[in-house]
């Protein structure tokens, strides 16, 4: 589903709503998103024993990469990795993927066409004002191409984008970038944020750094970067397009993500995530290859590159522990979610795949 096939799903919507009996395999999927029948979104009532796997919980298991650990572990090693990694993490994704993350990030944001919104109210502009939430922003690679896209091609200055990302070594590489490469209206429409992507109700603003000089500027104010930080929630129905790229592998608990997603984003709103996937569309002779790359080149490359192996370890590990395709989709419609069609498209065999989901108008 993109932002310009949204026709297609408010005629579905209501169709939902109105016949139980002869839908259509894709029709049917979408009804899923009105029920929650995974664990992940059960949330737990009060009495209940039932768990929530919704929520937050620094001692329930997950992996770092192979390795079993606790949610709270997770967070700090994730952390270590994207601490050690920021400085070289741009140069070492042209080098692990032949720069074919380019290629994939293009695709993303021209599926998603920030700026023109062909489906609001019948003759309404479709430069209306949107605000982009960018979800584990790192260093701005997909913020940079919203905006691009949004103010040069569209012609919309009227698009804000939040870069959030939980560790500020990245964010702080991110803001270097953006007063080298955007122009002063894209700068002026752009603000870094330090939050967990599972609970957006605490965030505060990229504290300033000893070598910059510049403002960080909410949708709101422009604040000086030399003021103290201010933690604030991100509110809900508040946000046009979420947007996470290669960030969601990363979470501790990526239902608690999801529903924060769902939360922020207005009716109508598109969650969209671009991500490694399983690479098994191609068939299994170029899945075998495609691993053994991973798993034999890339922690070497990390190592002769970065001086740090096992960031890049982690990195190929984490990818094979992500769900695949069809499982996400599950989880993005669990968290309530509609989806269209299958609710992904797969890039170069699978080797990563795009989700998209709508918050639905009518809840
Ligand atoms: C592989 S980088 C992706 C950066 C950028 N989106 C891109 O496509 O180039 C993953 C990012 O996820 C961030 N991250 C990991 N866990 C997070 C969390 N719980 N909340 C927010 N960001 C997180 C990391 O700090 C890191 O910047």
């Amino acid at each position: 589903m993109t932002m310009a096939a949204r026709p297609a799903l408010r005629r579905a919507i209501p169709s939902l709503r109105s016949s139980t009996t002869h839908q259509s395999p894709q029709i049917q999927h979408s009804l899923r998103s009105f029920s929650c029948s995974s664990p992940a979104c059960r949330a737990s009532p009060a009495g209940s024993t039932t768990p929530d796997y919704a929520t937050p919980d620094p001692s329930r298991p997950t992996h770092f990469g192979f390795e079993t650990v606790t949610e709270a572990e997770k967070r700090e090693r994730v952390a270590g990795v994207f601490r050690s990694v920021a400085e070289s993490y741009d140069k070492m994704n042209d080098l692990m993927s032949f720069g074919w993350h380019r290629v994939w990030k293009d695709h993303f944001v021209a599926g998603l066409n920030p700026g023109f919104s062909p489906l609001g109210t019948p003759g309404s502009d479709p430069r209306s004002p949107q605000h982009i939430l960018d979800i584990a922003g790192g260093t701005g690679d997909i913020a940079f191409r919203m905006l691009h896209t949004a103010h040069v091609v569209n012609g919309n200055p009227d698009v804000t984008v939040t870069i959030s990302d939980i560790n500020p070594a990245m964010l702080s590489v991110g803001r270097q970038r953006a007063q080298q490469q955007l122009t002063a209206s894209q700068l002026a429409a752009t603000s870094f944020v330090e939050a967990n992507a599972e609970d957006l109700t605490q965030t505060k603003p990229l504290a300033p750094d000893s070598h910059s000089h510049s403002t960080i500027t909410t949708t709101a104010t422009t604040i000086p970067t030399t003021n103290p930080p201010i933690s604030s929630s991100i509110p809900d129905n508040s946000v046009d397009l979420y947007t996470v790229a290669f960030g969601i592998r990363n979470f501790s608990n990526i239902p608690a993500a999801l529903r924060e997603a769902y939360r922020v984003l207005k009716p109508g709103g598109v969650f969209a995530c671009l991500e490694f996937s399983k690479a098994d569309r191609y068939g299994p002779v170029f899945n075998t290859i495609y691993k053994q790359w991973s798993f034999g080149a890339i922690p070497l490359i990390g190592q002769l590159v970065a001086g740090d192996r096992d960031s890049y370890q982690y990195l190929v590990e984490s990818i094979e522990r992500f769900p695949s395709q069809g499982e996400f989709r599950d989880m993005i419609v669990d968290a309530g979610f509609v989806v269209g069609g299958t609710g992904y498209e797969n890039l170069t065999g699978g080797v990563a795949a795009i989700h998209k989901g709508m918050k639905p108008r009518a809840q």
